[in-house]
Order: C-alpha cells, then structure tokens, then sequence
C-alpha cells in the first residue's frame, strides 16, 4: 500500500519559481491522527482538511464556502442541484482545476497535514495518489490488459505485471469475466465492464484516494449495483468520494454527505456553497438545514 510517511508526493524536480523558495525544507507526509473534538463520532484518520475553499473561472465564483474534514477509509458523497460545483470541487482534490487554465483556487485542501497546493507538491504525484473516475467510461484505445499496465508501467513499477494487472482487475471485481480475453479491445467490454476496468485502472498504481463523478449514471441499475458493491470493497483499502445525482446512491453508499445549493447574487451571478455536510444518516432523516430537507424530499426549486 502507498507509504504516506514519504516525501514522494514533493517533487525533487519542481522547478522553483520564486528566490529562496529552494530552502524551503520538504515536509514529511505524516499520517496523524487527529484528536477529536469531545462528543465527536469518530476518531478516524483526516485525509483531507478543506478550509474555506472557493472556485473562480474567470470572473465567475463558481464555488465558494467549502470547508470540510474527509476522513480515511469512508465514503464521502457530494450532492446538489445541477450547477452548484460538485464537480468543480471534486477535481479541486487532485488537482485536476490545474489544467483548466482560467481556474483559481482560494483556500486550503491539506492532504495528510500537507498543503497540496504547496509550491514544492508535485501535481502529477498527486494525481497517482488521488485517482479519478469519470462519468463517461474512458477506457484508452487499448486491449484490457494493456489499459490496467499503463499506470504501473509509467510510474516505473517494478514486479511481475501479470501480477499488478491481475490484482487491479480482481479488486475491481473485473476479473473473471475478462481473464480469457485480456488482450482484446477494452471497447469491445460493456458499458458497466468499461467503468470497472476504469476503476481498476485508477487502482492499478496503487493510490490513497478515488474521486468518483458520477460513475454510475451512464449505467443500467444492475451495473450500478455492482459498481456501489465494489465501493463497498474497495473503502477498506481506499478513500472515496463520489458525486452523484442520485439520492438512493448517496444514502446507500456514503458514510457522510455534503449537500451544495447554489445562491445567486443582485447580477444573477450563480455561485454553489456548501449547506450542511454530516453523516449520511443525519442528512437523510434528520438535517439541520431545510434546503437539505428540501432537496432530499424532493421539494426543491
Ligand atoms: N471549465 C469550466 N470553465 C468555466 N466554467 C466552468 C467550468 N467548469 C464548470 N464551470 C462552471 O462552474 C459551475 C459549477 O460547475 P460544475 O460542473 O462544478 O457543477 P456540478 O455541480 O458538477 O453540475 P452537474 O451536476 O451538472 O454536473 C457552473 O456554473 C459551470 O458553468
Ligand atoms: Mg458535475
């Protein structure tokens, strides 16, 4: 599993932008408990820390007011009306904004205590240790084996290959319906397969963390039971937060959900907040907030 006590993640070969950035001494990525506070309902490890996040493209703020503790081994879902950033504030957590060029990013996201927006944090590190899941299955234009491989071969893997892609795609529970073809096109697999292979892709290189966009809504309610199966599975060995449209995921599923509204000002400027992140439990039988209430009745707009 993926050593969270090394120094991996800060990039020896970041080119140093600014004088005197190069002493900067690198810090040691560290696994620290955190001490809750009394009356708290778990002792979790933090994964993540987001304090006061917000999203501009440009002029617009697309999201804003995003403060949130995403712990260890736990499924995080992220609701909210169409437009009110899920996805925005997902793709903040490895990075992902970095290659929309009119992105800015206020706040702070700490990864295991670290800032990883830090200047010395090696974006591409972060990516393989945060892996992502897109709506649309994406398989690359390559045989099922050599989709699995490509992660593994391009971090420079060392170990029997055979063995790394037979694992990935026995987690991903792909295996048996694909171990007798393993060199044909992943396109020819189905739709449900494709998201699998996916999964097992982004677990190929061994991350800490999968960000899932909406991963089932493409598929039929059969493929999306397996999927939300897996999920279940994979959180003993992984973090996972997942965006999804749909209310019965969301409450099957995740362990904490934050549900996002969308506000908009005197210019009709619509910008997405965060109203209420809790357990899932409480989120669905007894929020603290009526828009919650609203939405998960389906009272909403
Ligand atoms: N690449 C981009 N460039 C400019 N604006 C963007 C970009 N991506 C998202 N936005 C804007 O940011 C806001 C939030 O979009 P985002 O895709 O995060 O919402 P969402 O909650 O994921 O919506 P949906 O449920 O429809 O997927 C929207 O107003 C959207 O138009
Ligand atoms: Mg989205």
């Amino acid at each position: 599993m993926t050593d969270l006590t090394d120094e991996t993640l800060l990039s020896p070969v970041t080119p140093v932008m600014s004088p005197g950035a190069g002493d900067v001494p690198p810090i040691a990525l560290q696994e620290t408990p955190r001490k809750e506070p009394p009356g708290s309902d778990t002792t979790r490890t933090v994964v993540f820390d987001v304090q006061d996040l917000s999203v501009r493209y440009g002029d617009h703020l697309a999201v804003a007011d995003v403060s949130m503790e995403i712990r260890k081994n736990e499924i995080t879902a992220l609701i909210g009306p169409s437009g009110c950033g899920k996805s925005t504030v997902l793709r903040c957590f490895n990075r992902m904004n970095d290659i929309i060029d009119i992105a800015r990013i206020n706040g702070r996201i700490s990864y295991h205590g670290v800032d990883l927006y830090g200047k010395n944090v090696d974006a591409v590190e972060v990516r393989r240790r945060i892996g992502m899941v897109f709506q649309k299955p994406n398989p690359f234009p390559k045989s099922i084996y050599d989709n699995v491989a490509f992660g593994p071969k391009i971090a420079g893997f060392s170990g029997d290959m055979d063995d790394i892609v037979r694992d990935a795609l026995e987690r991903a529970a792909l295996w048996d319906e694909v171990k007798h073809r393993l060199k044909t096109s992943a396109y020819s697999l189905s739709g449900g397969q494709q998201q699998r292979l996916c999964i097992a892709r982004a677990i190929a290189t061994h991350p800490d963390v999968l960000l899932m966009d909406e991963p089932a809504s493409a598929l039929d309610p059969i493929a999306t039971l397996r999927i939300e199966d897996l999920m279940q599975d994979l959180k003993r060995d992984y973090t996972i937060l997942i965006v999804t449209h749909n209310m019965q995921q969301a409450a099957r599923v995740s362990d904490r959900t934050a549900f996002f509204n969308i506000r908009v000002d005197d210019e009709g400027q619509r910008t997405g907040y965060l109203v209420e992140y809790d357990r899932t439990g409480t989120i669905f039988t007894n929020p603290n907030q009526q828009a919650t209430e609203d939405y998960i009745t389906g009272r909403f707009g």
